[in-house]
């Protein structure tokens, strides 16, 4: 496929975007509660958390007012990526329980009004995976071409200059095949062929074995990484500013190319219309939400979800990584809102793979003692922000990046990079459930996987109970509010020009309905000319004042009004 024909690929999703079938399905705009595995609740007493720890905490996530949950990779794996390295796609690793609990998570979760989604890994396998072993074998056996391999140039060197998201280069050299094997992500995680019908047939296979059980669908990993050019192209270079979109740190060199040939190309497509066919033979038909990174997501994020035969959804991480000042903010925001489907975007502010986002994105008002009101206002701005949410674990708490040392860091690519990139560890730190309680109630084990942070005692979820104005209580009456104006899901979004500096506005409208949303991201009070006078606060927290047209705002105030 040429590059004419990917930008061909992406005028045709932008003028195909359309607007949502009627009625709205139901994860059309829903929110969903990431549950990193790992790091949730431990019954077990291994320092892991596990699938009945996840079980017995159901009625908590059903009644912060989400729709959904996901969980992370709990699949058997040698751990090096924590699961995203699957060595087995139809079993469940020891320390987090057994296929049984598994079943027994779903009906829990079906039982309580909830969804519920597991990831799915599509693209690579771990290198234990016996798939692997044998394709790694020779040249000549009956798996050889269900990885991606490829003669060394004529150097001797990787077959082209593609890099690693976590950095170094993403060829492996292999001594059995004499041969080098693609690998984008650790060194342990080699991509599979899924042009080969065979490989994406067991993949497919793999994809039903859970669906089958009665699962509601899948987050999809890393769909940028289905496919590659067939003829192996390099790169062109990019000056690292060129792709904010990419985690790692300012100089991870995976920034310095435009990754053309090695991420986001046309040849995945085909593959993503097999994976919704498969999703479509269930009734209801199972979901698929996919994972989209290392890209200039925004625009391209539209032909993954156009034609009702591809993804149900996509999120990316543009919220995430472009936050240099709040005008590039909302800049984007305006470029989302003329390119995303309403109702097919799911908007996150972190996750399992970047920082708390309160952290990450309003720090000043951190280090100003605001924690909490900065927290509940990224809530909310995701909350009204077009299509849906996933909020990650301990986001409901308002919790901070905590700092980890070196010597503590258990993320592969944290030690590719440091000191560069702190890496995801912080993130995944378990969550604290009792103030008192030793690693705040999420393992009795002396050894949690990662520790819980010190500070984290003080935020813990018992306090927050006990508290009305904490980000937990917050939390619940903003979704339940949420729900009570369905518009939200499926409204397209139309961000205000010229507000002052260190506000975001914009309005939801659909058929007639509308919204205004408004938020001061300062420390100072503002004032905000609104399209029209007679509006009424419906949702609001801090100080806030209207007069006519006029809407004035405290600091970190915010308001949705109808
Ligand atoms: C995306 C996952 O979210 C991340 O945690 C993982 O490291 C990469 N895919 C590679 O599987």
């Amino acid at each position: 496929m040429s590059v004419t024909e990917r930008d061909a690929e992406l005028v045709y999703a932008i003028t195909h975007r359309g607007s949502p079938p009627e009625p709205p399905e139901w994860w059309r705009g829903a929110v969903f509660y990431e549950v990193y595995t790992h790091s949730f609740n431990d019954t077990m007493g291994n320092g892991y958390g596990d699938i009945r720890g996840v079980t017995e905490k159901l009625p908590y996530i059903r009644d912060l007012g989400v729709d959904g949950l996901w969980l992370t990779p709990f699949y058997p794996s040698p751990q090096h990526d924590n699961g995203y390295d699957v060595s087995d796609f139809k079993g469940v690793h020891d320390p987090f329980g057994k296929v049984e609990d598994v079943q027994e998570l779903i009906d829990e979760a079906h039982a309580k009004g909830l969804k519920i989604m597991f990831d799915f890994i599509a693209g690579h396998t771990s290198d234990q995976h016996p798939w692997f072993r044998e394709s790694a074998a020779s040249r000549d056996n009956d798996k050889a071409d269900w990885y991606v391999w490829a003669d060394p140039a004529l150097d001797g060197g990787a077959p082209n200059n593609w890099i690693s998201s976590f950095g170094g280069r993403a060829w492996r050299w292999v001594p059995q095949r004499a041969q080098y094997c693609y690998r984008p992500f650790l060194e342990s995680q080699p991509a599979l062929n899924l042009r080969n019908q065979q490989v994406l047939a067991e993949v497919l296979g793999n994809m039903r074995f859970w669906l089958d059980m009665g699962l509601d669908g899948y987050r999809l990993d890393a769909i940028q990484c289905l496919s590659h050019d067939s003829e192996l192209r390099s790169n062109p270079p990019a000056r690292a500013s060129e792709n904010p979109s990419v985690g790692g740190g300012p100089n991870n060199p995976f920034k310095h190319q435009i990754h053309l040939f090695d991420r986001d190309v046309p040849e995945a497509i085909p593959i993503i219309r097999q994976l919704r066919r498969v999703a479509n033979e269930y009734d209801p038909p199972r979901v698929l939400i996919g994972e989209l990174a290392d890209v200039d997501s925004s625009r391209l994020a539209p032909k993954y979800t156009v034609d009702n035969d591809r993804l149900h959804a996509v999120y990316d991480f543009d919220l995430i990584n472009r936050a240099e000042t709040l005008r590039d903010w909302t800049d984007m925001l305006r470029l989302r809102s003329r390119y995303l489907v309403p109702g097919s975007s799911l908007n996150v502010l972190t996750n399992h793979d970047s920082p708390r986002s309160v952290s990450n994105l309003m720090p000043r008002a951190c280090k100003a003692g605001h924690r909490r009101e900065a927290a509940k206002l990224l809530l909310f701005l995701q909350a009204t922000l077009m299509g849906g949410a996933i909020l990650f674990q301990g986001e409901e708490l308002g919790l901070e990046q905590p700092h980890i040392p070196y010597e503590e860091l258990q993320d592969p690519w944290a030690k590719a990079l440091w000191p560069d990139f702190e890496g995801r560890d912080g993130v995944r730190c378990p969550i604290p459930w009792r103030h008192d309680a030793p690693n705040c109630g999420f393992t009795t084990s002396e050894e949690p996987w990662l520790k819980v942070p010190e500070r984290y005692a003080e935020h813990a979820l018992d306090l927050q109970e006990d508290d009305p104005e904490s980000v937990l209580q917050f939390t619940r009456r903003l979704l339940r509010w949420r729900r009570t104006v369905p518009m939200l899901r499926t409204a397209a979004e139309h961000t205000f020009e010229d507000t002052p500096m260190r506000v975001i506005a914009f309005e939801r409208e659909k058929a007639g309905e509308s919204l205004i949303s408004v938020s001061n991201f300062g420390m100072k009070p503002v004032e905000v000319t609104l399209p029209r006078s007679s509006l009424k606060p419906q949702f609001y927290d801090g100080e806030i004042a209207l007069d006519e047209d006029r809407l004035s705002l405290g600091p970190l105030a915010f308001a949705a009004m109808t």
